[in-house]
């Protein structure tokens, strides 16, 4: 392999929750640095996927949508199989797909609002987790420098700051996203010797349409007043792409020796005390 810096990561990135968000954004970053394909497999309705694929195909970069729900086994592993059937193998994954939640005190939560928040946040993962190390199990190794290991591919799963810290009436959402960092660090452990890493990240607080439905839309002034206060505390307003730039970079080969970790990407929110 030549010394020359090329695309950072000239691959096949597989994206779940793609459609929008910072799931979109994570799209946007594999395209601008290179990737050979993007593949979102998402929920949304056709409007919303037809604008997530032309804001990765506008930066030069070929997009597959696949309509895929990361509760239903059979759907992640027939999306894996097709984006596998187009362009032959899954360098990168990114499971971005996730929901907000029932937000409630755990004495009034709903049960089965509680459940369909772990199916998507976790079992979703899982699920997204199991089938692309599959694939990336049976592929060669993505191109790397001289010298250094092999690497058959990279997997990030979101988290959330709710993966270390508690917030009341967010149990469902916090115990999802625990849940999502306790899976990245066992198949960092199963897939190490496959070299496959497995990584997590925890943004901060962005204003997606997960949070303006969720969080913002219940009561407004409350909503917005615990907003202002989370973003003090973050240092300032974040952008999407700061997050899609971050799932980019770990997931190079130069990477190789990071693995099962759980990178916060919050503007230091999780290490300020205070809410300056
Ligand atoms: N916005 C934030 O401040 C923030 C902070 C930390 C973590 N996150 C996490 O980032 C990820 C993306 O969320 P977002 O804020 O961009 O919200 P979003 O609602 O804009 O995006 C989430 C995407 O996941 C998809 N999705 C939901 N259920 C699905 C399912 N069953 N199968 C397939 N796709 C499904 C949605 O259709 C949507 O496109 C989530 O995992 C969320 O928990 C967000």
């Amino acid at each position: 392999m030549s010394k020359r810096s090329g695309p950072l990561a000239p691959g096949v990135a597989f994206i779940t929750g793609g459609a929008r968000g910072l799931g979109n954004a994570v799209a946007c970053s594999f395209a601008k640095e290179g990737a050979r394909a993007v593949v979102i497999a998402d929920i949304q309705d056709e409007k919303t996927f037809a604008q997530g694929k032309k804001n990765v195909e506008e930066i030069g970069c070929e997009c597959l949508t696949i309509h895929c729900d990361v509760t239903k086994e059979d759907q992640v592993e027939a999306a894996v199989k097709q984006a596998v059937d187009k362009f032959g193998r899954i360098d990168y994954a990114a499971n971005f797909a996730g929901i907000i939640g029932p937000s409630s005190s755990i004495t009034e939560t709903n049960t089965e609002e509680w459940l369909k928040c772990q199916a998507v946040n976790s079992t979703g993962v899982f699920l997204a987790t199991k089938h692309e190390l599959r694939q990336m199990m049976k592929q060669s190794s993505i191109d790397v420098e001289d010298g250094r290991v092999e690497q058959r591919g990279s997997i990030v799963n979101c988290a959330s700051v709710n993966s270390l810290m508690a917030i009341p009436t967010a149990s469902a959402y916090t115990t999802s996203k625990h849940a999502c960092h306790g899976i990245t660090k066992t198949a960092a452990l199963e897939a190490r010797s496959h070299g496959i890493r497995v990584n997590a990240v925890s943004p901060g607080f962005l204003l997606t349409p997960m949070i303006e439905n969720g969080v913002v839309g219940g009561d407004m002034d409350l909503g917005m007043k615990l907003w202002e206060g989370f973003e003090k505390r973050q240092g300032r307003k974040a952008k999407f792409e700061e997050v899609g730039d971050v799932v980019v970079l770990l997931s190079l080969p130069r990477c190789s020796l990071v693995n099962g970790q759980n990178l916060f990407i919050d503007g230091g929110f999780t290490i300020n005390e205070g809410f300056e």
